[in-house]
């Protein structure tokens, strides 16, 4: 007899599809192609030789722990780096008990998902949102109450009219630094909100903060964790922006109840993260290199952030309109009404230049005339290149004369 599959899988499979970014990472593969789509890092800036220096002190030194199970927690030494760095860099106040070290912050939001999503609950997030959270989410049969956002992030009073309305929301899932994809940062007096709403209504607040080290403009704002004194806010940190992501490597921070259901999920899915690397992370991190890197980067990016600014200035016809980015990775761009931007993709394809549509980051379906730029990965040479060619292809799809603006 042959094995019908599909009637098979459980009903939480329904929902896993394919990502539009990780096809289109498929595509981005031939050589010839300008990726502006995946929010990759860039290469060339990879410590790859402090990590093999690293890896060699943990042979030499530590071998055998370093290929042994270990706790689910994490690597102490690791976790009490991160406390004082968190304290440091972003006012978060914590200690290592509280925190989780992950396999990056996707299997944080999947673990969220799992200890607090029954099928139907509610997850409040910003439309649009980043796409990884919503397939996270979706696994768990989780329903969207979906907040509008502008360019000071998630509308907060949108968002307290939706608690008072909604009795099944169970979390409010944040990105308030260079959101993933719109590039936009949430202000101070959203922040405060927010917090005070997580508290007043009971639902705590993940605050997913991948890019909040790289701001290349402006002043740092607090994060939503040291603004948090209920406790009600569960931090995501990681190491794939700031160092790389190959290793997956990231942390929740949260504490009492939140914290030991979180430990409990994750020893079903891996039992740990890999000994070895969070040993090698603390010896990259622990004498300071990671905050000069940091520095690095931020020189690096923002120059090309610079550049694909400019280029969009100079290229894209009237009428194209996008976020104001000061930090992150990504630019969000608003084309005419009338441009599908899925469509534009495969004219894009065809002049070898890749973004992300940005249907993909809304939850409700909408924004088809949307589109995310990466302007981190590609050299500031072909940032430019690749903005001028989509500039072709988006004044082609309008159907106008290029209007060059300064
Ligand atoms: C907002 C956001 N959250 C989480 C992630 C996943 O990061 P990690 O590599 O730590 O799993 C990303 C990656 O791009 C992201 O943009």
């Amino acid at each position: 007899m042959t094995i019908n599959w599909q009637q098979l899988f459980a009903e939480r499979t329904a929902r896993m599809q394919a990502s539009d970014i990780r096809e289109i990472l498929k595509v981005i593969a031939q050589p010839d192609i300008i990726s502006l789509a995946g929010g990759l890092p860039a290469p060339e800036l990879f410590p790859v030789d402090h990590f093999r220096r690293a890896f060699e002190w943990v042979w030499e030194t530590n071998g055998q722990a370093a290929l042994q199970y270990s706790i689910t927690e994490g690597y102490p030494p690791l976790r009490q780096f991160l406390a004082a760095r968190m304290a440091r860099t972003f006012g978060i106040r914590t200690t290592a008990e509280e925190i989780l070290i992950t396999n990056g912050s996707q299997q944080g939001l999947d673990l969220l998902g799992k200890i607090f999503l029954d099928p139907g609950d509610k997850v409040a997030l910003e439309r649009p949102s980043y796409l990884g959270a919503i397939q996270a989410f979706d696994q768990y049969q989780a329903e969207y109450a979906i907040v509008p956002m502008d360019e000071d992030g998630m509308q907060t009073e949108a968002l307290e009219e939706l608690l008072q309305r909604e009795t099944r929301v169970k979390l409010i899932y944040a990105v308030p630094n260079f959101q993933n994809p719109s590039g936009r940062t949430m202000s101070l007096e959203r922040r405060q909100h927010l917090v005070r709403l997580s508290a007043k209504f009971g639902v705590p607040v993940v605050e997913d903060d991948p890019y909040g080290e790289l701001r290349y403009e402006g002043e740092p704002l607090p994060s939503l964790k040291s603004l948090d004194t209920a406790g009600s806010v569960i931090y995501l940190g990681t190491f794939s922006k700031i160092l790389a992501p190959g290793f997956r490597l990231g942390w929740v921070v949260a504490s009492g109840a939140a914290y030991e259901q979180l430990v409990l999920a994750k020893q079903p899915t891996d039992l740990q993260t890999a000994t070895a690397s969070q040993m090698a992370f603390y010896e990259v991190c622990k004498d300071g290199f990671v905050d000069q890197h940091v520095e690095r980067i931020k020189e690096v990016y923002g120059e090309r952030r610079l550049t694909m600014l400019r280029a969009m200035q100079t290229y894209f016809p009237e009428g194209v309109r996008w976020s104001n980015a000061q930090g992150g990775l990504f630019f969000w761009v608003m084309l005419p009404e009338h441009i599908d931007a899925r469509e534009l993709l495969v004219d894009a394809i065809k002049e070898k230049v890749a973004f992300v549509a940005g249907q993909a980051f809304h939850a409700d379906g909408s924004g088809r005339n949307t589109m995310r730029l990466n302007f981190s990965n590609a050299t500031p040479e072909k940032l430019e290149e690749a903005i001028k060619r989509l500039g072709r292809t988006i004044e082609r799809r309008v159907g106008v004369t290029n209007v060059v603006r300064g």
